[in-house]
Protein backbone atom coordinates (compact mmCIF):
# COMPACT_ATOMS: atom_id res chain seq x y z
CA UNK A 1 0.00 0.00 0.00
CA UNK A 2 1.26 3.38 -0.59
CA UNK A 3 2.34 5.44 2.16
CA UNK A 4 -0.07 8.42 2.65
CA UNK A 5 1.00 11.62 2.24
CA UNK A 6 0.76 14.17 5.22
CA UNK A 7 0.95 17.51 6.21
CA UNK A 8 1.53 18.94 9.75
CA UNK A 9 0.56 22.44 10.23
CA UNK A 10 2.40 24.04 13.10
CA UNK A 11 2.82 27.80 14.45
CA UNK A 12 5.80 26.88 16.52
CA UNK A 13 8.21 24.82 17.90
CA UNK A 14 7.21 21.85 16.27
CA UNK A 15 8.27 19.16 18.85
CA UNK A 16 5.10 17.28 18.12
CA UNK A 17 6.12 17.47 14.22
CA UNK A 18 9.29 16.38 14.79
CA UNK A 19 8.21 13.29 16.66
CA UNK A 20 5.54 12.44 13.05
CA UNK A 21 8.83 12.70 11.34
CA UNK A 22 11.02 10.63 13.19
CA UNK A 23 8.33 8.06 13.15
CA UNK A 24 7.93 8.08 9.82
CA UNK A 25 11.55 8.03 8.91
CA UNK A 26 10.92 4.17 9.54
CA UNK A 27 10.08 2.70 6.19
CA UNK A 28 7.73 0.08 7.38
CA UNK A 29 5.52 3.49 8.68
CA UNK A 30 1.99 3.79 6.69
CA UNK A 31 2.93 7.23 6.26
CA UNK A 32 5.35 10.05 5.48
CA UNK A 33 5.79 13.60 6.29
CA UNK A 34 5.61 15.52 2.76
CA UNK A 35 4.90 19.21 3.70
CA UNK A 36 5.15 20.78 6.98
CA UNK A 37 2.94 24.15 6.71
CA UNK A 38 3.16 27.19 9.27
CA UNK A 39 1.24 30.25 9.40
CA UNK A 40 3.68 31.76 11.62
CA UNK A 41 7.11 32.72 9.44
CA UNK A 42 9.22 32.75 12.22
CA UNK A 43 7.91 29.68 13.77
CA UNK A 44 11.17 27.58 14.83
CA UNK A 45 9.40 24.22 14.03
CA UNK A 46 10.19 25.50 10.05
CA UNK A 47 13.92 25.26 10.88
CA UNK A 48 13.43 21.78 11.91
CA UNK A 49 11.51 20.62 8.97
CA UNK A 50 14.24 22.31 7.04
CA UNK A 51 16.94 20.12 8.85
CA UNK A 52 14.85 17.26 8.15
CA UNK A 53 14.22 17.71 4.60
CA UNK A 54 11.13 18.30 4.47
CA UNK A 55 9.35 20.90 2.17
CA UNK A 56 8.00 23.55 3.90
CA UNK A 57 5.30 26.62 3.08
CA UNK A 58 4.29 29.50 4.67
CA UNK A 59 0.78 30.47 4.87
CA UNK A 60 0.70 33.76 6.67
CA UNK A 61 -2.86 34.84 8.06
CA UNK A 62 -1.34 38.17 7.88
CA UNK A 63 -1.02 38.56 4.57
CA UNK A 64 -4.35 38.00 3.38
CA UNK A 65 -5.88 41.47 5.10
CA UNK A 66 -7.44 38.89 7.76
CA UNK A 67 -9.67 37.03 5.19
CA UNK A 68 -10.06 34.02 6.59
CA UNK A 69 -11.60 32.32 3.39
CA UNK A 70 -8.90 33.48 1.27
CA UNK A 71 -6.43 32.14 3.85
CA UNK A 72 -7.46 28.85 3.55
CA UNK A 73 -8.03 28.80 -0.02
CA UNK A 74 -4.02 29.30 0.29
CA UNK A 75 -3.55 26.78 2.83
CA UNK A 76 -5.62 24.17 0.82
CA UNK A 77 -3.38 24.93 -2.53
CA UNK A 78 -0.45 24.34 -1.11
CA UNK A 79 -2.30 21.24 0.18
CA UNK A 80 -3.01 20.26 -2.97
CA UNK A 81 0.39 20.81 -4.47
CA UNK A 82 1.27 18.39 -2.44
CA UNK A 83 -1.17 16.05 -3.27
CA UNK A 84 -1.59 15.69 1.13
CA UNK A 85 -4.07 12.96 2.52
CA UNK A 86 -4.35 13.23 5.79
CA UNK A 87 -3.55 17.05 7.71
CA UNK A 88 -1.85 16.93 10.88
CA UNK A 89 -2.54 20.02 13.33
CA UNK A 90 0.53 20.19 15.38
CA UNK A 91 0.18 23.61 17.56
CA UNK A 92 -1.35 24.97 15.03
CA UNK A 93 -3.01 28.27 16.61
CA UNK A 94 -5.48 29.13 13.99
CA UNK A 95 -9.40 28.17 13.85
CA UNK A 96 -10.21 26.49 10.80
CA UNK A 97 -13.49 27.62 9.50
CA UNK A 98 -16.07 24.69 9.50
CA UNK A 99 -15.99 24.44 5.67
CA UNK A 100 -11.98 23.57 6.06
CA UNK A 101 -12.51 21.36 8.51
CA UNK A 102 -16.05 19.58 7.02
CA UNK A 103 -13.89 19.00 3.63
CA UNK A 104 -10.94 17.34 5.95
CA UNK A 105 -13.74 15.37 7.65
CA UNK A 106 -11.82 11.90 8.89
CA UNK A 107 -8.40 13.46 7.44
CA UNK A 108 -7.63 15.79 9.70
CA UNK A 109 -5.95 14.79 12.98
CA UNK A 110 -5.35 17.45 16.04
CA UNK A 111 -3.42 17.17 19.26
CA UNK A 112 -4.90 19.13 22.35
CA UNK A 113 -2.86 18.82 25.42
CA UNK A 114 -5.21 17.64 27.85
CA UNK A 115 -7.45 14.61 28.90
CA UNK A 116 -10.61 16.01 26.41
CA UNK A 117 -13.73 16.44 26.74
CA UNK A 118 -11.87 18.11 30.29
CA UNK A 119 -10.02 21.35 29.77
CA UNK A 120 -10.70 22.34 25.98
CA UNK A 121 -8.99 25.69 24.93
CA UNK A 122 -5.67 27.44 26.41
CA UNK A 123 -3.94 26.67 29.51
CA UNK A 124 -4.53 23.47 30.23
CA UNK A 125 -1.66 22.70 32.13
CA UNK A 126 -2.64 25.78 34.79
CA UNK A 127 -6.22 24.93 34.87
CA UNK A 128 -5.62 21.30 35.50
CA UNK A 129 -3.35 22.30 38.45
CA UNK A 130 -5.88 24.55 39.45
CA UNK A 131 -8.81 22.25 39.32
CA UNK A 132 -6.66 19.93 41.56
CA UNK A 133 -6.42 17.10 38.36
CA UNK A 134 -4.61 14.37 40.18
CA UNK A 135 -4.31 13.04 36.43
CA UNK A 136 -3.80 14.80 33.12
CA UNK A 137 -2.62 13.60 29.77
CA UNK A 138 -3.02 14.36 26.01
CA UNK A 139 -5.32 13.80 23.42
CA UNK A 140 -5.48 12.89 19.63
CA UNK A 141 -8.68 13.57 17.84
CA UNK A 142 -10.56 14.13 14.72
CA UNK A 143 -10.93 17.76 13.77
CA UNK A 144 -14.83 18.79 13.54
CA UNK A 145 -15.93 22.88 13.26
CA UNK A 146 -15.91 22.59 16.69
CA UNK A 147 -12.57 23.31 18.54
CA UNK A 148 -11.30 20.45 20.19
CA UNK A 149 -14.26 18.32 19.77
CA UNK A 150 -14.65 15.22 17.20
CA UNK A 151 -13.84 11.87 17.77
CA UNK A 152 -10.97 10.95 20.09
CA UNK A 153 -8.54 8.65 18.24
CA UNK A 154 -6.22 7.86 21.72
CA UNK A 155 -5.01 9.50 25.13
CA UNK A 156 -2.35 9.01 27.23
CA UNK A 157 -2.38 9.73 30.83
CA UNK A 158 0.21 10.97 33.24
CA UNK A 159 0.00 12.02 36.75
CA UNK A 160 -0.22 14.90 38.33
CA UNK A 161 2.51 15.21 41.27
CA UNK A 162 2.93 17.15 43.99
CA UNK A 163 5.13 20.16 43.89
CA UNK A 164 3.96 20.18 40.28
CA UNK A 165 4.38 23.81 38.11
CA UNK A 166 3.24 24.44 34.91
CA UNK A 167 5.89 23.68 33.27
CA UNK A 168 6.59 20.52 35.17
CA UNK A 169 3.23 19.19 34.21
CA UNK A 170 3.67 20.14 30.58
CA UNK A 171 6.55 18.12 30.50
CA UNK A 172 5.67 15.61 31.45
CA UNK A 173 1.96 15.52 28.71
CA UNK A 174 4.60 16.81 25.92
CA UNK A 175 6.82 13.36 26.27
CA UNK A 176 3.60 11.75 26.27
CA UNK A 177 2.40 13.78 23.15
CA UNK A 178 5.53 12.50 21.25
CA UNK A 179 4.32 8.84 21.23
CA UNK A 180 0.46 9.08 21.43
CA UNK A 181 0.71 11.36 18.13
CA UNK A 182 2.68 8.98 15.77
CA UNK A 183 0.78 5.56 17.20
CA UNK A 184 -2.43 7.69 16.48
CA UNK A 185 -1.51 8.58 12.40
CA UNK A 186 -0.32 5.02 12.29
CA UNK A 187 -3.54 3.53 12.53
CA UNK A 188 -5.23 5.99 10.69
CA UNK A 189 -2.59 5.69 7.86
CA UNK A 190 -3.44 1.99 7.80
CA UNK A 191 -6.81 2.33 7.74
CA UNK A 192 -7.69 0.65 10.89
CA UNK A 193 -9.83 3.83 12.44
CA UNK A 194 -13.45 4.20 11.53
CA UNK A 195 -16.21 6.36 13.23
CA UNK A 196 -19.38 5.65 14.57
CA UNK A 197 -21.89 7.84 16.38
CA UNK A 198 -19.15 9.87 16.77
CA UNK A 199 -16.93 7.61 18.50
CA UNK A 200 -13.71 6.22 16.98
CA UNK A 201 -13.75 2.32 16.11
CA UNK A 202 -9.96 1.27 16.11
CA UNK A 203 -9.78 -2.58 14.43
CA UNK A 204 -14.02 -2.74 14.63
CA UNK A 205 -13.20 -1.54 18.61
CA UNK A 206 -14.17 1.40 20.52
CA UNK A 207 -10.79 3.47 21.08
CA UNK A 208 -11.68 3.04 24.35
CA UNK A 209 -11.51 -1.03 24.60
CA UNK A 210 -8.88 -0.82 22.76
CA UNK A 211 -7.07 1.20 24.52
CA UNK A 212 -7.24 -1.12 27.33
CA UNK A 213 -6.61 -4.27 25.92
CA UNK A 214 -3.05 -6.05 26.02
CA UNK A 215 -3.35 -5.51 21.74
CA UNK A 216 -0.56 -3.74 21.13
CA UNK A 217 -1.08 -1.04 18.35
CA UNK A 218 1.95 -1.42 16.73
C1 LIG B 1 1.45 20.96 22.20
O1 LIG B 1 1.35 20.91 23.58
C2 LIG B 1 0.16 20.59 21.54
O2 LIG B 1 -0.56 19.64 22.25
C3 LIG B 1 -0.58 21.89 21.55
O3 LIG B 1 0.39 22.86 21.28
C4 LIG B 1 1.66 22.38 21.70
C5 LIG B 1 2.55 22.42 20.50
O4 LIG B 1 3.87 22.07 20.82
N1 LIG B 1 -1.68 21.84 20.62
P1 LIG B 1 4.88 21.72 19.67
O5 LIG B 1 4.90 22.90 18.71
O6 LIG B 1 4.42 20.46 18.99
O7 LIG B 1 6.20 21.54 20.34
Amino acid sequence: MPRKRVAVLISGRGSNMAALIEAAKDKNYPAEIVLVVSNRPEAGGLLVAEAEGVATEVVDYAEFGKDRAAFERALQAALDRHRIDIVCLAGFMRILSADFATAWRGRMLNIHPALLPAFKGLDTHRRALEAGATTHGATVHFVVPEMDSGPILAQGTVPVLAGDDEAALAARVLAVEHRIYPLALKLLAEGRVRVVDGRCLIDGVPAVLAARSQRPFN
